[in-house]
Order: C-alpha cells, then sequence, then structure tokens
C-alpha cells in the first residue's frame, strides 16, 4: 500500500509512520519540524498551497492518505485546516486515493455529550470551527472520504506535549468539569492503520474508551510518572473564553467495525511495561 500521512512531523503523524507496517511504502509531509521517522519519503510541503500538494499527489501517488497535518492555534487555522484540507481532498480524488481526513472532538458544543457519529458539528472554538469547516470541505470534494473524529491524544515513546506539560507545571489549572476521552496514540495509529484497509467509508469516531476530566487525567499521568501532581482543580468557568465542556464520543461503531481495541486510560497504564 503507498500511504501518504500528511503532518509527518507531528505527534500522530510520527507515530503512524513508526506503526505502519514494512509492507507499506511510505511517504510523509512537514512544514517546520523535520520528520524523525527514516522510513518515509519526506516532503516540505504546505497544505495551503494547492500547486505544491498536487505535485507532491502526482509524484507519489498514493492509493491511501492521511491528513493529520492541523494547526491548533493562530490566525492561520482556517487557512490551514479549511483551504488546507480542501486541497488534500481535490488532490486525492484526482488520483483517486482513499482519504482519511483527522477531525476533532471540539467540532461539538460540549452540551450535547455523548455524541455519536450522527451528531451535528456546533463548534464554539475558532480552532473547533476550523475543524469543522474541515469536515465540510472533505465531504464536499469527496463524499467517500473517512472522517475520524479522536480527542486528546496521548502516549509514552515520546511522551506527548500535553503530558509533558503538565509534569513539567506549564498547565497549572486543570479544569475538573472538562471531559473528554483520552486515546493512546499506539492505539490511534493502530485504528488508522486498519481503516486504509478497511471498505469503511463515514464518520468514524476514535477515542478512548473512558471518560475522564482534564483534572483526573492530568492526576493519572502524574500517578503513572511517580510524580507529584504540579497543577491544581479548576472550574472552566474561569477560563476566559468558551470551551466544549463535555465532547465524551460514543465509541460504540469503532468497537464493532474494527478489530483494534480502543483502550481507556486506565487500562492502557495497566499495559505499560514498567508503569
Ligand atoms: N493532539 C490532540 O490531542 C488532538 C485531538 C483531536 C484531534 N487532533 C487532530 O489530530 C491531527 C494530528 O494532531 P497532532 O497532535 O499530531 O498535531 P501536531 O503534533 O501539532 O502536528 C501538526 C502537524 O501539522 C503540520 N502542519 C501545520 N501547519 C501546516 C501547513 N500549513 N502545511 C502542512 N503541514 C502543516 C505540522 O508540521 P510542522 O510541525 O513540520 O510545521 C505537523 O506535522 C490534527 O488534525 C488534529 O487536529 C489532535
Amino acid at each position: 500500500m503507498r500511504l501518504l500521512v500528511t503532518g509527518g512531523s507531528g505527534y500522530l503523524g510520527a507515530a503512524i509512520l513508526k506503526r505502519a507496517p514494512a509492507t507499506c511504502e511510505l511517504a510523509a509531509t512537514y512544514l517546520a519540524h523535520s520528520i524523525a521517522q527514516g522510513n518515509a519519503a519526506a516532503f516540505r510541503v504546505d497544505v495551503r498551497d494547492a500547486d505544491a500538494v498536487n505535485h507532491l499527489f502526482d509524484e507519489f501517488r498514493p492509493a491511501v492518505v492521511m491528513h493529520a497535518a492541523a494547526q491548533m492555534t493562530g490566525d492561520q487555522m482556517l487557512a490551514v485546516n479549511g483551504d488546507g484540507s480542501r486541497n488534500i481532498a481535490r488532490a486525492a480524488t484526482r488520483v483517486g486515493a482513499r482519504l482519511i481526513h483527522l477531525s476533532s472532538d471540539v467540532i461539538f458544543d460540549g452540551e450535547h455529550a455523548p455524541y455519536d457519529e450522527s451528531a451535528p458539528p456546533n463548534p464554539i472554538s475558532p480552532y473547533g470551527e476550523s475543524k469543522a469547516r474541515a469536515e465540510r470541505v472533505v465531504l464536499d470534494e469527496l463524499p467517500r472520504a473517512v472522517i475520524v473524529r479522536t480527542s486528546l491524544i496521548y502516549g509514552f515513546d515520546p511522551l506527548d506535549p500535553r503530558t509533558r506539560q503538565t509534569l513539567n507545571g506549564e498547565m497549572p489549572r486543570l479544569f475538573t468539569d472538562e471531559y473528554r476521552c483520552p486515546i493512546f496514540v499506539d492505539d490511534l495509529a493502530d485504528a488508522l492503520l486498519e481503516l486504509a484497509q478497511h471498505e469503511f467509508v463515514g464518520v468514524l469516531n476514535l477515542a478512548g474508551a473512558q471518560r475522564l476530566s482534564r483534572y483526573e487525567f492530568g492526576i493519572k499521568m502524574a500517578n503513572a510518572f511517580h510524580a507529584a501532581p504540579r497543577f491544581t482543580g479548576a472550574l472552566s468557568a474561569s477560563y476566559p473564553g468558551r470551551r466544549p465542556r463535555d465532547c465524551t464520543l460514543d465509541i460504540s461503531l469503532a468497537q464493532k467495525t474494527l478489530r483494534t481495541r480502543l483502550r481507556g486510560v486506565d487500562e492502557v497504564l495497566q499495559d505499560l511495561p514498567g508503569f
């Protein structure tokens, strides 16, 4: 399988490249950071640049594309996540590639959890709006795309940036009333790789099986590292902007569709050697 991973220099992209079977012929894109995995042909491509995207697709001719490139902050979120995703979907359509697009649980307002795949997006943050727009443009261009909605991505090798900041004391307050379904990056990467060869099309929730507040999640990670928590619990109302409160995703469709198990945090920590 010829697999193209956009955002190969990012946290999820790197895990997909690392866990891809040796039978995959891999290409990956980066923008500002290099790609650590040496098993992929690396292309520096800005997804906002339609010509560059088309050139890449013509050169590599992927059978499957995992579109993980995105920006979570800044004034380019709409351009990168919205227009960039349209460029990727158009190019995938042109070369007949299967597209797996990475979306997020923050496309929801957080007031109507749990969300299954039929739940209508209603973002309340600029990042959520950009990811909701990305879903719309991808499905407009390529109705047979797969839209994967996922939650907080964490892992240990390497440590994900959010957990690193939490353990370092760079996130001094974690919300006790904001709920997510954190997903272990290896489980997510394996599920995506299974999906690559699956006939499923449409929207699919891929999140961890355990709903946790951000504070509970932080405590579990601190305990796993035998570290004293360097944060306190806080209510999300103390945050100056709007944040979705409960983005719990219903993963029953994924559990019926895929062999890969989407474990909860407790199960992942129990299974990890040395923890
Ligand atoms: N992390 C989470 O907890 C989480 C939760 C829900 C959904 N998601 C979604 O999952 C996907 C992967 O997330 P992640 O945590 O792996 O993100 P990440 O670590 O921040 O990586 C983002 C990637 O996007 C690339 N990128 C940014 N702007 C670009 C542009 N204009 N053109 C081309 N590439 C660009 C970055 O390249 P450089 O670094 O080389 O610049 C990097 O490879 C994203 O779609 C995200 O929205 C993530």
